[in-house]
């Protein structure tokens, strides 16, 4: 008889996450489990069942970020380990639920070594499934963590609403995760994810550790034409938002070549026409543009170029053209200390180890915000993410989970705890300047 794998091992890993997979599964291998739709249910479902079955305290807060607790010290705050369940519409099954399901790995381990007379931890542990990291559904994305992190406000993010006009309040207590549990208080925070680009595999590196995120911004187009008939309007009487609309994704493509390659990527993501009628010639586009670079200066200067640009076209077709800055992420830094202990930790695992940026959003770069925090990478096939066709092999998946458990261990212990300074932590070794951005 072949011996059942031990719960906490690399096998009973692997299985979980393939199991979670299979939850909003869609046609080539993808999944679709946007924030607060039922397939999120599902996956939160099964990691309350995971985390209460191996003696783990879960609580819900207010705006639906998911914390299965270890408490190791009465009353000390927690390390927090973790990533998101929800995904992009038609997305891949590795962006974010890696991240939380080897979390809950990682903090199986760490308590079984506990469990074995190991020495008493410092500080207790959670693992976290911050809510709406994605934002496909309810923007802006990085919600839970930024709420948590006290970048946004509340109340107002409760107040989002879909493309259908159900609001995130709405969302989160038809699937009964509209929590008010007091949330564990973080002292650092560590979080492992796929990296999305292909450094790591060009370079054949096992593990990549991220020292800063680039400067994100996203502007919110809105183009106002006037609907009429598609045959029987004259040309000369129409004032179509979509050929302008057209005529602005060109821009937000072109833009980039105003720079170095690759020093700024932009794209527009969401489009929205309206009515949408083969036979109405469109009254309104709404649009929304994503342009991110390592560099501030450079997204800020695009931004200047495209403004000029989008007046140009709004009144070569006599339209309006309303723009608005919206989600500005600043460039930030993850402190030294905490890419020096991944660097350790990969290195007792035998394993190779790289310097990157992130060039995607995390829950990390809010929680970096006000704890210390720790963002690592497994390497991504193709580099290809938000999309079905995403992919992380099995070895490397299991790679990550021994890092991030090491990583975890040495945060209970009470490595990289950051010293609040009201509203700022001050980390060990952080880099001189950057604080201020905090
Ligand atoms: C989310 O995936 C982002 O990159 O903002
Ligand atoms: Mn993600
Ligand atoms: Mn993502």
């Amino acid at each position: 008889m072949p011996e059942t794998p031990a719960s906490s091992s690399d096998a009973t890993f692997l299985a979980d996450f393939h199991r979670v997979a299979t939850i909003g599964a869609t046609d080539n291998n993808g999944v679709d489990r946007q924030a607060a739709t039922p397939e999120d249910a599902q996956t939160r479902d099964w990691m309350r069942t995971w985390a209460q079955s191996h003696g783990f305290e879960v609580r819900v807060d207010a705006i639906g970020n998911m914390f299965a607790c270890l408490e190791f010290v009465p009353n000390a705050p927690y390390v927090l380990i973790g990533s998101h369940l929800d995904s992009q519409p038609l997305g891949g099954r590795f962006d974010g639920a890696y991240g939380v399901i080897a979390a809950l790995f990682a903090a199986l381990r760490i308590k079984e070594d506990v469990a074995e007379a190991g020495p008493t931890p410092k500080y207790n542990l959670a693992v976290v499934n911050w809510f709406n990291e994605e934002g496909g559904r309810f923007a802006p994305s990085i919600m839970g963590s930024s709420v948590y992190a006290g970048l946004f406000d509340l109340e107002e993010m409760l107040a989002v609403r879909d493309l259908e006009g159900t609001s995130v309040a709405e969302a989160l207590s038809a699937i009964g995760c509209a929590g008010t549990d007091t949330p564990p208080e973080a002292i650092s925070y560590a979080e492992i994810h796929i990296e999305q680009g292909r450094i790591l595999e060009r370079e054949a590196t096992d593990i990549g550790v991220v020292e800063s995120s680039w400067y994100t911004q996203k502007l919110d187009i809105d183009v106002i034409g006037e609907q009429s008939h598609t045959g029987a309007t004259a040309m000369a009487d129409r004032h179509d938002a979509l050929v302008s609309g057209a005529k602005v994704v060109l821009a937000v493509h072109d833009v980039t070549n105003e720079f170095a390659e690759e020093a700024l990527v932009s794209s527009v993501g969401q489009h929205v026409v309206e009515p949408n009628s083969p036979i109405v010639v469109p009254r309104r586009v709404h649009m929304v543009a994503d342009l991110r670079s390592s560099d501030p200066e450079i997204v800020r200067a695009a931004r200047e170029i495209l403004l000029r640009r989008i007046d140009d076209i709004a009144r070569g077709h006599d339209i309006t053209i309303n723009v608005e800055d919206f989600d500005i992420r600043e460039k930030r830094f993850f402190p030294e200390a905490g890419v020096e202990l991944a660097e350790k930790a990969v290195a007792n695992e035998g394993l190779t180890i790289r310097r990157l940026e992130t060039m995607a959003g995390h829950d990390s770069v809010a929680m970096n915000a006000r704890v210390p925090a720790v963002m690592m990478f497994v390497p991504s096939v193709d580099g290809v993410s938000h999309c079905e066709r995403e992919f992380t092999t099995d070895e490397d998946m299991v790679r990550g989970v021994g890092v991030l458990t090491r990583v975890a261990g040495e945060l209970v212990h009470g490595e990289l705890a950051g010293e609040r300074d009201g509203e700022v932590w001050v980390g060990r070794s952080v880099r001189t300047g950057e604080k201020a951005q905090r």
